[in-house]
C-alpha cells in the first residue's frame, strides 16, 4: 500500500464531529477526577425531549456495540434460540455465539431485501428469547416498517426484539414509536454516525417494561464518559450539523454512483448513509481490491458478511469528494485495463450471481 492510503473500509463519517461537541468534550475534560453521571444526567432528559418519550425509557451504551452485548446477555440463557435475518451486521452473531445462544440464521431469496415471511416462520418454529433486526440493514439499506415489526412483536409477546437502528438519519421517527409502545422492543441510536462522534462512543436505546429492565440491570454504572456525554448533548443542539451530512452524502452517493453505474461490470446495489455496495460482474471483487489497493486506496470485501460470500461485493464507506473521485478513477482504470472480461458482465450475469448468494 502506497503511503498516502485512502481508507474507504470504516463505516465513518467523513463531515467529521460537530465543533461545539469537541468545544462541550474539551470543557468536560476538566472533570475527569469525577465519575460520570450514572443515568447520563441531561443527555437522558433532551434525548427523551427530543423523542417525546418519558427519561425512563431509555438506556445508555458505550456505542449501539454495548447495547447489543446488553441485550444478548440480559435476555438470553446459553442455549437459547435467538434470531437474525442474514445478511446483517456481524456484531448479534458474534455476541450471540459467545453467550452461548442457538443462533437461528434467517436467509431471503433475494439477500437485498429483508422477508418477513420467514422472519415470522422462523420466530413461530423456534419461539427465540430474542431477535435482532437492523433498520436500515446494514449492509444491504433493506428495511421493514413500522407495521411490520408491531405485528411481529404481538405476534411473538416471548419475544424480545432489538432494532438496531445506528444508520437511521437521527431526525427520522423510525422505530420509536413501536418501541414506546411495545413492551417486547428496543430500538438502538447511535452518535457514532450522522453525529460523527464515532470515537467517544454514545449510544442509547428506547424501550420500556421488563425487556429495558432487564438491560439496565446488566448496564455497568458508569459505562458511557462524562466527556462522551458532554459531547452528545452539544451534537443533539448542531441539527444544521446532521442536516448538512445527509446533504453531504446524498451528493456523494448520487456522484459516485452515476461515475460507477457507467462502468462496465460495476454497479451500486445498495447505498446506506455514505456507504454503497458495488457489485462486480466478470472480475473477482478480491483483484479489484488489490488493484485498487496499489493505487493507495482500500476498500472492504463485503463477502466478509454472512450471506453476502458469493456475491462479489465491494464495500465502501465514503469520504469526501476528492478521494470520491480518486476511487472512481481506480475502478474505472481497473475496468478498462480487463476491458473483455468486465466488459463482457450484463444485467443478467448480475441477477444471477444475487440468486446464487441466496440460501434458504
Ligand atoms: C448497524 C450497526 N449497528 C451498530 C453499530 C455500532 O455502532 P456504535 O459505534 O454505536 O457502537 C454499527 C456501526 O457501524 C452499525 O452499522
Amino acid at each position: 500500500l502506497t503511503s498516502d492510503l485512502l481508507d474507504f473500509s470504516l463505516n465513518i463519517n467523513p463531515c467529521g464531529a460537530p465543533a461545539a461537541s469537541l468545544e462541550a468534550a474539551a470543557r468536560a475534560l476538566r472533570d475527569s477526577h469525577l465519575y460520570p453521571p450514572r443515568d447520563a444526567g441531561e443527555l437522558r432528559v433532551a434525548l427523551a425531549a427530543w423523542h417525546g418519550v418519558t427519561p425512563d425509557s431509555l438506556i445508555f451504551g458505550c456505542g449501539v456495540d454495548e447495547l447489543i452485548k446488553l441485550a444478548v446477555h440480559a435476555w438470553t440463557q446459553p442455549g437459547d434460540a435467538a434470531v437474525i435475518h442474514v445478511p446483517t451486521f456481524p456484531r448479534y452473531e458474534i455476541e450471540l455465539r459467545c453467550h452461548g445462544a442457538r443462533v437461528v440464521e434467517v436467509w431471503s431469496p433475494d439477500p437485498w431485501r429483508l422477508d418477513i415471511a420467514r422472519l415470522s416462520e422462523a420466530l413461530g418454529a423456534h419461539r427465540p428469547a430474542a431477535a435482532f433486526l437492523c433498520l436500515p440493514n446494514n449492509p444491504t439499506a433493506a428495511n421493514l416498517t413500522a407495521v411490520d415489526v408491531t405485528r411481529l412483536a404481538r405476534a411473538f409477546p416471548a419475544t424480545r426484539f432489538a432494532v438496531d437502528e445506528a444508520m437511521a438519519y437521527p431526525l427520522d421517527e423510525g422505530l420509536v414509536g413501536v418501541a414506546s409502545r411495545e413492551p417486547n422492543v428496543v430500538v438502538m441510536r447511535t452518535f457514532s454516525k450522522y453525529y460523527g462522534l464515532a470515537g467517544l462512543r454514545v449510544g442509547y436505546g428506547i424501550g420500556g417494561g421488563s425487556t429495558l429492565a432487564a438491560m439496565e440491570a446488566a448496564r455497568p454504572p458508569f459505562n458511557v464518559s462524562a466527556v462522551a456525554v458532554a459531547a452528545a448533548l452539544a451534537a443533539l443542539d448542531d441539527v444544521a450539523f446532521v442536516e448538512r451530512c445527509k446533504q453531504v452524502f446524498a451528493e456523494e452517493v448520487g456522484r459516485f454512483r452515476a461515475r460507477v453505474d457507467g462502468l462496465p461490470g460495476c454497479r451500486v446495489v445498495s447505498a446506506l448513509s455514505n456507504v454503497v455496495l458495488v457489485q462486480l460482474a466478470g472480475v473477482s471483487a478480491e483483484s479489484v481490491m488489490d488493484g485498487l489497493a496499489t493505487r493507495g486506496l482500500r476498500v472492504r470485501d463485503a463477502r466478509e458478511f454472512r450471506g453476502l460470500e458469493e456475491s462479489n461485493c465491494i464495500r465502501i464507506s465514503l469520504l469526501d469528494a476528492e478521494a470520491n473521485a480518486r476511487l472512481a478513477d481506480g475502478l474505472e482504470e481497473l475496468c478498462h485495463s480487463n476491458p473483455e472480461s468486465l466488459g463482457a458482465a450484463t444485467a443478467s450475469q448480475f441477477g444471477s450471481d444475487h440468486r446464487r448468494s441466496a440460501k434458504c
